[in-house]
């Protein structure tokens, strides 16, 4: 009999196909995330579990798992699975580092250059019939080159937006947990304390994981040392910042505009105040959602289930069975 698998969303059929030789498959097939009463019951006699980062895979999950061996995460943020718990059940868990990097830094790129050319503006303009005719007034928006960009987070994905923010002429400031002397030189980037980097920044970009320290690391004392004019990007976790003061910041124009792929509550009800602000851009969580990434990502999630159900170290783990 083959192991049984569950992964709790339609997956790439790199992924599948990697699975289907060795194991049985369900999948949960609604474009929702699966709910919480039914995932205890489907996690009942699996062997591995593909979750997802809108999945808590949480100690009553787990508890309910009891033969489970590996949770491989859809995905490079982990903060959705109790680590310390599936440690202690001796469950393998995994992600998939590396293959979204470029992806979400484009995708953070994209944001940032939509606000400050005001793409989004333009194309409703155009849209509802008002380009009459060239001015030399309409729209203005902000140069990217000779200005800084501050980077909060300085791993794969913050180094990535660095990389692209050279290459548009930009000065690059960054804050991380540790320095990273040898980036620094290959890049040309600048290591400096969290509050300066607030201070100097005309463009700021979230690339920190979600933990205890960054939860709400954004918060009315970090607007309040921003530019009026700053513009901030989050590709990272929606609970990198207290959305309460974000939108306050926004409405009395404390900065300049937010451009969020991720937020808290995410995804965000339709009469939340943050749509209702023309100085802020939300878009889907679609940091890694690219045709090559998302297939690279399943292929990655299913070779982190195949080695977990054999007893074997993840090729991409994110914890230490001994
Ligand atoms: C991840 O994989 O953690 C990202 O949030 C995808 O956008």
């Amino acid at each position: 009999m083959k192991p049984k698998v569950y992964i709790t969303r339609r997956i790439q059929s790199e992924g599948l196909n990697v699975l289907e030789p060795f194991c049985d498959i369900e999948l949960w097939e609604e474009d929702r995330p699966i709910p919480k009463t039914i995932l205890l019951e489907k996690v009942k006699g699996i062997r591995g579990l593909i979750s997802m980062l809108s999945d808590p895979i949480d100690e009553e999950v787990i508890a309910n798992a009891k033969a489970l061996k590996v949770v491989a995460n859809f995905g490079v943020g982990y903060d959705n699975i109790d680590i310390a718990c599936c440690t202690r059940e001796k469950i393998r868990v995994g992600n998939t580092p590396g293959v979204l990097t470029d992806a979400t830094a484009d995708l953070a790129f994209a944001l940032l250059l939509t606000l400050a050319r005001r793409i989004e503006e333009g194309a409703q303009y155009v849209k509802e019939g008002r380009w009459l005719s060239y001015s030399p007034t309409l729209l203005i928006g902000k140069d990217l080159s000779e200005k800084t960009v501050g980077i909060i987070g300085f791993g794969r994905i913050g180094q990535a937006v660095a990389k692209r923010a050279k290459g548009f002429g930009m000065r690059v400031i960054y804050a991380n947990t540790s320095r990273k002397p040898e980036i620094e030189d290959q890049i040309g980037a600048q290591c400096v304390f969290f509050n300066e980097l607030l201070e100097d920044a005309d463009f700021i970009s979230l690339h920190c994981p979600l933990t205890p320290k960054t939860e709400r690391l954004i918060g009315e004392k970090s607007f309040e040392r921003m530019k009026k004019e700053a513009i901030l990007v989050n590709t990272a976790r929606g609970k990198v910042i207290d959305t309460e003061a974000l939108i306050r910041a926004l409405r009395t124009k404390r900065i300049a505009a937010a451009g969020l792929d991720v937020t808290d509550p995410e995804p965000l009800p339709q009469d939340h105040p943050l749509l209702k602000l023309d100085n802020c851009l939300v878009i889907p969580h679609i940091g890694s959602a690219t045709t090559r990434t998302r297939g690279r990502v399943a292929e990655m999630s299913a070779k982190n289930i195949l080695a977990g159900i054999n007893g074997e170290a993840l090729p991409y783990p994110v914890n230490m069975i001994g």
